[in-house]
């Protein structure tokens, strides 16, 4: 992990225009920023999903085609603390399903809590916690006999390019049957009014999260990143459909770096690229969809229409 971390941040600050991978945001203090930032009022994504697993959570259960008498496993890849999910399971619960539900996460701290939470809210759920890579976890749990429906929420799948997120859509095809499921979560294309601020929150915790990058560099590399000649800056342009996050330089400066034994320049104004936070509509997806094996059956979406979940059959 340490080694591909200073290879990617070499590989980043090395190209122009410069750049560095947003899976490095979350660590220990990324993580909890991260809770901190759905909790912020102008982050709608986490609460316009949970709104659709609050108030059609039967629809959920009926557009997954699930029934009480068919054994299956709810798979959810980066589950945290399954708040949303949660809903859903108490509905499944009550209604004697008969499933096994595996919340795979690379935290160990996540999947502890969420399984102390689970077994007081929900004793009678069968889970078991999955740690590690997903493509893993699916591997280990691959038996055709057993029904899958896999959950990947929160709109995770747009912190990848298009081209990224079909392969991965793909990949986990491959890893599933014919009639599995796939429920995704995406956040939907809006103005900016709405996506801008939902980046850059006036308690300036979404600038803390993306600064805490360049903290991690101090931290774990060497490096000596002066974090207050750097400012956050979200970008979104609605045509585009994707929002931005950069980190730019206040100043001409330089960064050493002593694990990757290099200088890095920076120019006033110079942008360091940390993440895209790509927003959907039915094309968009329809055009991801088709490069992999899967057929969308169903979308529900919130009050609202800021956040759909599309529920993907694989053929
Ligand atoms: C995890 N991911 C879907 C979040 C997003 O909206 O792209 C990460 C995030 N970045 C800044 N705020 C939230």
């Amino acid at each position: 992990m340490q080694e591909q971390f200073r290879k990617d941040v070499d590989k980043g600050l090395s190209a122009f225009p410069k750049s560095l991978p947003s899976k490095y945001f979350y660590d220990k203090r990324g993580d909890g920023l991260f809770v901190q930032i759905m909790h912020m009022p102008e982050y709608y994504v986490t609460r316009a999903e949970f709104d659709i697993f609050k108030n059609q959570t039967q629809d959920i259960i009926d557009a997954l085609q699930l029934s009480p008498d068919t054994y299956f496993e709810l798979i959810e890849l980066g589950a945290g603390d399954a708040l949303k999910t949660k809903v859903l399971l108490h509905l499944l619960d009550k209604g004697n399903y008969s499933f096994g539900y595996f919340p795979v996460d690379i935290s160990h701290n996540a999947l502890d809590k969420l399984e102390k939470t689970l077994k007081s809210e929900l004793p009678n759920v069968l889970m078991k916690k999955m740690h590690g890579d997903y493509f893993q976890v699916l591997e280990s749990l691959k038996n055709p006999h057993h029904l899958k429906v896999v959950l990947f929420l929160g709109s995770n799948i747009g912190n990848m390019t298009d081209e990224v997120a079909s392969d991965f859509i793909y990949k986990l095809g491959s890893n599933l049957s014919a009639n599995d499921k796939l429920f995704l979560g995406v956040d939907l294309i809006k103005p900016a009014s709405v996506v801008l601020p939902a980046y850059n929150d006036s308690q300036g915790i979404t600038s803390e999260f993306n600064l805490n990058l360049l903290k991690r560099i101090n931290r774990e590399l060497g490096g000596d990143f002066h974090t207050d000649k750097f400012l956050h800056q979200p970008e979104y342009i609605e045509s585009e459909g994707v929002a931005k996050s950069f980190l730019v330089s206040a100043t001409d400066q330089k960064v050493s770096i002593e694990k990757i034994g290099k200088t890095f320049y920076f120019k006033q104004g110079e942008k360091i690229s940390t993440e895209i936070s790509r927003k959907y509509n039915d094309e968009i997806i329809g055009d991801i969809i088709a490069k992999t094996d899967f057929k969308l059956i169903r979308k529900l979406t919130d009050s609202r229409k800021y956040f759909a979940n599309y529920i993907l059959i694989r053929e």
